[in-house]
């Protein structure tokens, strides 16, 4: 087939995985090629049963699997064929050595950048599609330009992902904005024009926005430090909602009606997660911190020390609420994926609060409608969190249900907003736990006042709190 131009995506994981296939979708013309390291990645992007979890990607993948959609292990002949490499691979937070839990880790994106270099053999447009500090495509140029064949150019784009996890395919399909930085010279604002042609496949011109490559690495960062810090603000307020009798909700309900706040992103609750707004806010203190900006650094920083708070704060209340004492009480977890619509559970509120759960020797019961049994093993197994699973498989009981889970509990904990704990039979399981009967709900997701005329004790964050202060 004549294709119009052929694409690889190196890293087959959640940012990867769904935006090169909705680009697959939206360009027939175009073949596209993801690519990871990882066979069993790849295996299940070729099975029926995808790696994650996200609402439409069954069918995207489904439409143009194996038609100009192919996921393969085979990283460098998709990069020798191809003439726009994403580069979509991961930027944890470094767990060692200089900058040891604040820079990011781009040992990654080195290697990827190191492959390129050494197998292509005609000149290619790589793209920055991970989360990466300010500048890193100046170390992208360098490793690529050292280690290349003579007469080949890179060119070398910043297109930052601004998708959200549950919701990726809605947000690919129709983007706020897609963002390319390059350089300003007549051949990377030629690489720009190149990239801008497919997302205007469908895409809006006007939506699709182009700067310079430093103010388009630094807008993904922003964006999330902005994001993340609505959220802290929020839930910095709900802390004293509860100690004033205010009820969160109202608060922000009427902040938002002012046009120049806006309604989203003010929803208070147990603490924000997921494995980009620490990471990306760590990363932004530590960059102020190389440039000597003490000041910003600081300011920042206050945005994860929010929401570290917001959990511990959560922790004490339920622990005080059931009389200081949670000791072989049964606990039970509901959801333990960042968010809804997920099964991701990286930096979920949930890991924190199992934690302090454990730490006070609670039997912990935990459902989540898509997290994996050895996910929440593994999770809860690493250092930090428990001394490793012999701890685990003493403490922690996972369950298919919501309704076992919270037999016999003393109390449920709402962790994750999943649709399907609203609909649930509440005095079916009122009746099955301890009496008095807790919920705690982590993310305002339930009604208080139907839940106590069942016979609940319910405390909610940023509202109201009968049992342990008598409004
Ligand atoms: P991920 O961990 O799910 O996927 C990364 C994949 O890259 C892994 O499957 C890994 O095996 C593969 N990989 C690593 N090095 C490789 C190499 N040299 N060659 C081939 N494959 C390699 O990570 P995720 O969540 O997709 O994130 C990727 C980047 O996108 C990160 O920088 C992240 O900050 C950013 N991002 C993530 C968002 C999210 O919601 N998860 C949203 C926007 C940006």
């Amino acid at each position: 087939k004549n294709w119009k131009g052929k694409i690889c995506c190196i890293g087959a994981g959640y940012v990867g995985g769904p935006t090169c296939s909705v680009i697959a979708i939206k360009c027939p013309d175009y073949k596209v090629s993801i690519v990871d390291v990882n066979p069993h990645r790849i295996a299940a992007w070729n099975s029926d049963d995808l790696p994650i979890y996200e609402p439409g990607l069954d069918d995207v993948v489904k439409a143009c699997r194996n038609r100009n959609l192919f996921f393969t292990t085979d990283v460098d002949g998709a990069i020798v064929e191809s003439d726009i490499i994403f580069v979509s691979v991961n930027t944890p937070t470094k767990k060692h050595g200089l900058g040891s839990g604040m820079a990011a880790d781009l040992t990654y994106i080195e290697s990827a950048c190191r492959r390129i270099a050494q197998v292509a053999t005609s000149s290619k447009i790589v793209v920055e599609k991970s989360t990466v500090p300010c500048r890193t495509a100046e170390s992208m140029r360098a490793i690529l330009e050292a280690n290349s064949r003579n007469g080949i150019r890179f060119d070398i784009l910043s297109n930052p992902e601004f998708l959200a996890e549950g919701t990726a395919i809605t947000d690919l399909f129709g983007p706020d904005r897609v963002l390319i930085g390059s350089l300003q010279t007549p051949e990377g604002l030629a690489a720009q024009k190149a990239l801008a042609d497919v997302y205007a496949h469908w895409v809006p011109r006007d939506r699709i926005i182009t700067m310079n490559l430093w103010s388009s690495e630094l807008s993904k960062l922003a964006a999330n430090a902005l994001l993340a810090q609505r959220i802290s603000s929020i839930n910095s307020l709900s802390a004293l909602c509860e100690a004033t009798g205010a009820d969160v909700d109202e608060v922000a309900f009427a902040v938002g009606k002012d046009s120049r706040i806006g309604p989203k992103f003010l929803k208070a609750s147990v603490a924000f997660g997921g494995s980009c707004f620490q990471k990306d806010i760590l990363n932004l203190v530590y960059l102020c911190e190389s440039l000597h900006l003490k000041e910003v650094a600081e300011y920042w920083r206050q945005v994860v020390v929010i929401n570290e708070y917001q959990k511990q704060r959560f922790v004490r209340r339920i622990v005080h609420a059931l009389f200081d004492t949670v000791t072989s009480k049964k606990i039970c977890l509901l959801g333990f994926a960042f968010k809804k619509n997920t099964g991701d559970t990286r930096e979920s509120a949930a890991i924190g609060l199992a934690k302090y759960f454990m730490d006070e020797d609670a039997n912990v019961h935990i459902y989540d409608p898509k997290v994996t049994d050895e996910q929440i093993l593994m999770d809860l197994s690493e250092p930090g969190i428990s001394s490793g699973i012999e701890e685990v498989k003493k403490k922690i009981t996972i369950f298919k249900d919501a309704y076992s889970a919270a037999e016999d509990a003393d109390a449920l904990v709402i962790c994750t907003e999943w649709d399907e704990f609203k609909a649930l039979d509440y005095q079916t399981i009122y009746q099955a736990m301890k009496k008095p009967a807790f919920i705690f709900d982590g993310r305002l997701l339930l009604d208080a006042s139907e839940l106590r005329k069942i016979g609940f004790k319910v405390e909610t964050i940023g509202k109201p709190s009968p049992a342990t202060r008598g409004y």
